[in-house]
């Protein structure tokens, strides 16, 4: 074959492959901003569950973001998997979807101590979360499990089912011990916000019994317990503010 023509076929080839190159790079930069616009609009959905949750009530919907930064920080300090965090952090915005039924508004919204079986009722919101996030579950696998265990305890005495160790989801031991500090660390109507080493030593005191003892001395950590610092003052304000009853 003359030279000019050996070129001619290199040249044909080079520009083939090129061209299928370009193909596939746009088919490529096409699928990934699908899926941007996909986890965009499922960023959005769940935005739309946490505004219908807290509706008219900002605290909750503080509590709600500040457990999931609490939950997502913890997540990272015990090296969860990468996948699964983007679960914990949307399980933690929504643990307490199922205090939604109607069945609970007048016990959530009670000014009163609840009476037993008040407190028996409310006990069965998690396996209502669990009913309402159940279309997440394609996209957060084990997100039912994890919001329907958030108030089970390490030796088995939490509810609705007791579970004991390890048989609680990991997602749910973190919710558990970062609503609890949450709890811990905002102020209330009778009490105000306690400080971060009395918070800490209390989680310490629960560790065994209610809480991971492995995720509370992760808690203590100094990376850990810094983020933890920052997002228990970060709403201090707001929070007093609610507690005396200044309207936002
Ligand atoms: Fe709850
Ligand atoms: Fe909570």
């Amino acid at each position: 074959m003359p030279n000019s023509e050996a070129g001619q076929g290199t040249r044909t080839a080079v520009i083939a492959m090129a061209s299928a190159g370009l193909v596939g790079l746009a088919w490529m930069v096409e699928a990934s901003a699908r899926q941007n616009r996909t986890r965009m609009m499922h960023r959005r959905m769940v935005e739309l569950a946490l505004n219908a949750l807290s509706a008219g009530d900002p605290v909750t919907a503080r509590h709600s973001r500040r457990v999931a930064d609490l939950s997502y920080a913890l997540g990272q300090a015990c090296r969860m998997a990468r996948r699964d965090l983007p679960t914990l952090r949307v399980a933690a915005l929504l643990h307490d979807m199922g205090k939604i039924d109607d069945r609970f508004f007048h016990i959530v919204h009670s000014r009163k101590r609840l009476s037993k079986k008040e407190r028996s009722e409310i006990k069965s919101h998690p396996h209502e979360s669990a009913h309402i996030l159940a279309p997440l579950e394609p996209e957060h696998p084990g997100i039912r499990a994890i919001v329907s265990s958030h108030h089970e305890c390490w030796n088995g005495s939490g509810y609705p089912c007791g579970l004991k160790g390890d048989e609680i989801p990991l997602g749910a031991r973190i919710i558990a011990l970062a609503d609890a500090f949450d709890a811990m660390t905002q102020p209330r109507k009778y009490r105000d916000a306690m400080p971060l080493d009395e918070a800490l030593e209390e989680l310490r005191n629960g560790a065994g019994s209610q809480f991971d003892p492995g995720l509370v001395e992760l808690v203590h950590t100094p990376a850990v317990r810094e983020r933890w610092d920052d997002v228990a003052q970060r709403d201090l304000f707001a929070e007093r503010n609610a507690v005396s009853g200044v309207t936002e």
